[in-house]
């Protein structure tokens, strides 16, 4: 909260300094008197769909081309197709892959420019999550650095299963609140009839007590230790699964290697099935083939991947009508 007014300043400035600009005309907007709409960004536009229609509120269409193709270099285009003039506007866009957080900029810009009063950036999948402190000197505080530059234009920040410190979220420079995405992910589990969850580690407990809570079954969790970012190790511990369906539940799968070390670890303990589930499929690398160690995998919308299976746009929606 603390840095908020300085860069909201500071925004105010770059904004007057463009409106003194003769080349600089705003969009004439017709204002359609709606009380909230949404903006998607290209990576989240079923996401920012889905949440319009849990809110009953407009959605605005954004062209992400200027011309058929784009730009050869990769570079992002934004351009609001309707009103945000006066309005609360609820950018959705997830910050993966890495360009798709410049595109979360330009569109914040650009809807605080056209006019909207209150923007309320949800940001389904928070990457660089994981730089949540300097461990060496001289490194940037990367969870901090994407924050500070949403706060120049939006007034709060939602986000999901944030890969930090979930404590992080209290030095960010505008309000923010972690949703859960747990409730659409033991619904899931629950419709699987499945008889335990189990986390991988300890950093994914809390998910899986939730989850299990929804799913009406036990949680316990694994052991494990990073080797590297490529390489996991499952330390010995005896779990209750002979004969059981069970659902691992994580925050992120990466490379699936955490995933395929739990599952086989399950295997070897007599579980008869095994359900992976996560927040955020990045689905990276080997990912697909490590995978294949689990009978189903299931991802939430938060990105967009063909183990996307379960929609976190109820909870959202929750999140903002609560907001006030
Ligand atoms: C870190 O501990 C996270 O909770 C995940 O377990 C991790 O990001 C998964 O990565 P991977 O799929 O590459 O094992």
């Amino acid at each position: 909260m603390s840095f908020a007014q300085p860069i909201r300043t500071l925004a105010v400035g770059y904004r007057g300094r463009e409106k003194s600009d003769d080349s600089y005309t705003l969009t004439p907007y017709d204002v359609s008197g709606r009380q909230m709409k949404v903006v998607g960004g290209s990576t989240s536009v079923l996401l920012a769909k889905g949440l319009a229609s849990e809110l009953s509120a407009g959605y605005v269409e954004v062209a992400f081309e200027r011309h058929p193709g784009g730009f050869p270099d990769g570079e992002r285009y934004v351009r609001l197709l309707g009103s945000v003039t006066g309005e609360h506007v609820i950018l959705v866009q997830t910050t993966y892959p890495d360009p798709m957080i410049v595109e979360l900029f330009l569109l914040a810009d650009a809807i605080r420019d056209a006019g909207a009063r209150r923007i309320t950036a949800v940001v389904p999948y928070f990457g660089y999550g994981r730089q949540d402190k300097r461990f060496l000197e001289g490194e940037a505080i990367s969870a901090k650095t994407i924050a500070k530059h949403i706060a120049v234009d939006c007034d709060e920040l939602l986000t999901m299963a944030i890969p930090a410190n979930p404590e992080i979220v209290r030095t960010f420079p505008l309000p923010t609140k972690e949703v859960s995405g747990m409730p659409a992910i033991g619904r899931y589990l629950k419709g699987a009839k499945i008889d335990a969850v189990l986390a991988p580690d300890q950093g994914a407990l809390r998910l899986a007590k939730e989850a299990s809570t929804i799913a009406g079954v036990p949680f316990d969790s694994l052991v494990k230790k990073r080797i590297d970012s490529y390489t996991v190790e499952i330390g010995a511990k005896t779990l209750a699964v002979k004969g059981k369906s069970v659902g691992i539940v994580d925050d992120v799968i990466s490379t699936g290697g955490t995933i395929a070390m739990a599952a086989k670890e399950l295997r070897a303990q007599g579980a008869k099935r095994v359900i992976a589930a996560c927040v955020h499929g990045l689905f990276v690398d080997k990912a697909e083939e490590n995978l294949k160690a689990c009978d189903d995998v299931i991802a939430t919308d938060t990105i967009q991947s063909k183990f996307t299976k379960v929609s976190v746009a109820p909870e959202f929606a929750a999140a903002i009508r609560a907001l006030g």
